[in-house]
């Protein structure tokens, strides 16, 4: 088996060690992140670190590289405190990847792409069509992540759309239907398969499959 110690990590070439350590945690969420500047300019950029915060409120988090260079979204969201979080499914994950690409801040990533923005709900911030789950946040807070200059952004869920095919009777989302696509590091795409869901785990009682009712 390979093996990695601290230190050769630390020699290692760095985009090496990136491939390595943004894929060695596992799959990661796929979303884009749609903005607005006050001058009317949307921002699509893609972000696999979304995750869920909490359920009760419900919030989500995701986190921002340093501030070291122009971050289109960050600005946006702090202006108006409002974007939307876009789930990719595997239609659009080409276009979706490409939203990563360092267009000047008077480009938007709709444009150069085929996604197309839309507004529901007078909500401040453009989601995206081609994306079937999509969720309206507020800014909430941020935490400077003082070991790299990462923030962790944190946001309240405003809106939540998602289609009824998707919504199991107990709220649980399954995602295969809708293909959403699952990151590998910074350039992998998967589609995940579902195994099954599992009942609520009770000491001493072996895990039980769940019958999934819709
Ligand atoms: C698969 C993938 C995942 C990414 N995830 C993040 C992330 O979680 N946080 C981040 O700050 N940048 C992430 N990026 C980089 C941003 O997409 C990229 O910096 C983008 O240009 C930011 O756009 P903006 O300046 O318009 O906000 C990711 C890029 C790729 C390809």
């Amino acid at each position: 088996m390979k093996h990695f110690a601290k230190l050769e990590l630390k020699n290692l070439d760095g985009r090496y060690r990136a491939n390595l350590i943004n894929s060695c945690t596992g799959y990661k969420s796929c979303n884009l992140l749609g903005t607005i500047s006050d001058e009317g300019i949307s921002n699509l950029a893609i972000f696999n670190s979304v995750v869920h915060i909490g359920s009760n409120p419900a919030l989500l988090g995701f986190i921002l590289r340093p501030l070291t260079v122009r971050r289109d979204s960050y600005s946006n969201f702090k202006e108006s405190g409002f974007f939307t979080v876009n789930q990719v499914n595997s239609a659009i994950v080409r276009d979706a990847h490409h939203t990563s690409a360092k267009y000047p801040e008077d480009i938007s990533e709709f444009s150069k792409t085929n996604l197309t923005e839309e507004f529901l709900h007078d909500f401040p911030a453009p989601y995206v069509k081609e994306s079937v789950l999509k969720i309206g946040c507020s800014y909430v807070n941020e935490y400077n992540i003082v070991e790299n200059d990462c923030l962790l952004i944190i946001a309240a869920i405003e809106h939540l759309y998602l289609p009824e095919e998707t919504l199991h009777m107990d709220g649980w989302v399954q995602l295969d239907k809708i293909d959403t696509i699952a990151t590998i590091g910074l350039d992998g795409y998967a589609l995940p398969k579902l195994l099954h869901r599992l009942a609520y785990a009770q000491p001493n009682d072996k895990s039980q499959k769940l019958e999934s009712g819709s």
